[in-house]
């Protein structure tokens, strides 16, 4: 398919500085009437009309090229005419049974099993939203080996609900809601650009894989043997972080020599989005257990679910339960994406278009003042924002305006990083080379005009 048909044509376009009238009202309203915890909303100020591949409308007429993806769940593209279809065509049907089967609910295990590799065989769909596929994989693993400790990693994001935040590295989601669940702990993801230990790539030795270990075998680490080890092939929300291809291995290795569980949460890195269909793919590692969700629901629809090892199918029925077990629509959205991604080889788009942004971004790092790195594989790609490039120090109130100008230029982005100095591209994968080169030049001249303001 030509991807050009699927987005607005002339994006961007800016019609009346963001936030318009009309998205003042709606915005003035949302804050009057919903939570103070409302936040995209705050970071990027409008209200939105209608979507389109790779580009987005909002109430004043504004089109953007979206950068932002609605954090990584619009794979396929906002208004994708062969999931609408299909989602409608359901809706006809059935929209609610909870675990009862229907076609649409075949088709999507289906379309899974088509792609994930034979020894994930078992699948299990759970609450809507990617939190509950966590909670579920770490009730599966503690069910199987009768231990409780999990491991997780610094960076790391997991979600919102009790289980899942507890493995969330992130301070400033916790420190008000503490304790947690015990026995979490946190071991050194490989984030080379700030290593967790001191060192430089050139002659780190790999240390955090031999801390992770170290963590597990010695029996003063103050670690008793986990459950299971949570990892994000490459870190989402922790600043698209792309470990050393050594790193997914040797935790593999790690696990299977103390009997530990391999959960990889490919919530944000899968379906394509880092040039493999799911992130871990890049290695020859194949997980025990992965978490789904974003683009799995096709455009949005909420699903979440868990892909597993047959051995580890011990839950009696009933053990893990809830109204919505996937939705309706979601299946049958999720399967027409899938295919839809499958057709058009999305993974391999995506691989070339953040391989061409990737060049382009360090084409223009060179004689900015505040790109400290730039990274990232296929359309999952990171700039760090920086006070200084020799120091690294980030700069978080930096990133926001960068963010902020690119809005006013039409380019949604997204923020994110150990710092919140870290921006985020996530777009649809749909994303015409046009649309791509056009993204990343308002977002390099978004840096220079806020470094004329510093
Ligand atoms: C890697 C990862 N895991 C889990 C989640 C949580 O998913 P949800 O927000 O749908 O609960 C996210 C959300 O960004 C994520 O990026």
């Amino acid at each position: 398919m030509d991807f050009h048909e699927l987005s607005f044509a002339g994006a961007p376009l800016i019609k009346a500085s963001p936030p318009g009238p009309k998205s003042r009202e709606y915005l003035d309203f949302q804050f009057s009437h919903e939570g103070s915890a409302v936040s995209y909303s705050r970071g990027l100020p409008m209200a939105l009309r209608r979507g389109r591949g790779a580009t987005v409308e909002d109430v004043d007429g504004n089109v953007y090229i979206d950068f932002f993806g609605g954090a990584g769940v619009m794979n396929v593209g906002h208004g994708n005419p062969e999931v609408i279809q299909a989602a409608r065509a359901q809706l006809d049907e059935l929209t609610h049974a909870l675990d009862i089967p229907f076609g649409g609910r075949k088709l999507l295990v289906e379309a899974l099993a088509g792609i994930l590799p034979k020894e994930l065989s078992r699948i299990f769909f759970g609450g809507p939203t990617g939190s509950d596929a966590v909670e579920t994989a770490v009730k599966l693993a503690r069910y199987n080996t009768k231990r409780y400790p999990i491991i997780a990693f610094e960076g790391a994001y997991h979600g919102m609900t009790s289980g899942a935040l507890t493995l969330c590295s992130g301070s400033c989601f916790k420190e008000d809601f503490l304790p947690l669940i015990p026995e979490v702990h946190f071991a050194p993801y490989p984030y080379c650009y700030r290593c967790p230990l001191g060192r430089e790539p050139a002659d780190c030795g790999r240390g955090c894989i031999d801390y992770l270990e170290h963590l597990i075998e010695d029996p003063h680490s103050g670690v008793a043997t986990p459950a299971a080890i949570i990892v994000e092939a490459i870190q989402g929300e922790g600043g698209s972080i792309v470990p050393d291809e050594a790193f997914l291995p040797r935790v593999r290795k790690i696990c299977d020599k103390y009997d530990i569980i391999l959960i990889v949460d490919e919530i944000q890195a899968g379906f394509c989005r880092t040039g493999r269909m799911f992130a871990f793919e890049h290695t020859n590692t194949v997980p025990d257990i992965i978490t789904m969700s974003k683009a799995l629901g096709g455009l949005g629809f909420p699903i979440s679910g868990i892909a597993y090892r047959e051995n580890l199918d011990t839950f009696p029925a009933g053990k893990h339960i809830g109204t919505f077990r996937g939705n309706a629509l979601a299946y049958a959205a999720g399967a027409a994406a899938i295919a839809f991604m499958r057709k058009n080889n999305l993974a391999d788009h995506a691989d070339k278009l953040g391989a061409l942004m990737l060049n382009m971004l360090r084409g223009w790092q060179k004689d900015a003042k505040i790109m400290g790195q730039v990274r990232g594989k296929g359309l999952m790609l990171g700039v760090e924002i920086v006070k200084d490039k020799e120091t690294r120090e980030p700069a978080p109130e930096w990133a926001a305006k960068v963010r902020s100008v690119c809005h006013q230029r039409g380019l949604l982005i997204e923020i994110g990083g150990h710092y919140f100095n870290v921006a985020r591209f996530l777009p649809p994968l749909v994303l015409t080379e046009e649309l791509a080169e056009k993204g990343v030049e308002i977002f390099a001249e978004a840096v220079k005009e806020v470094e004329r303001t510093l």
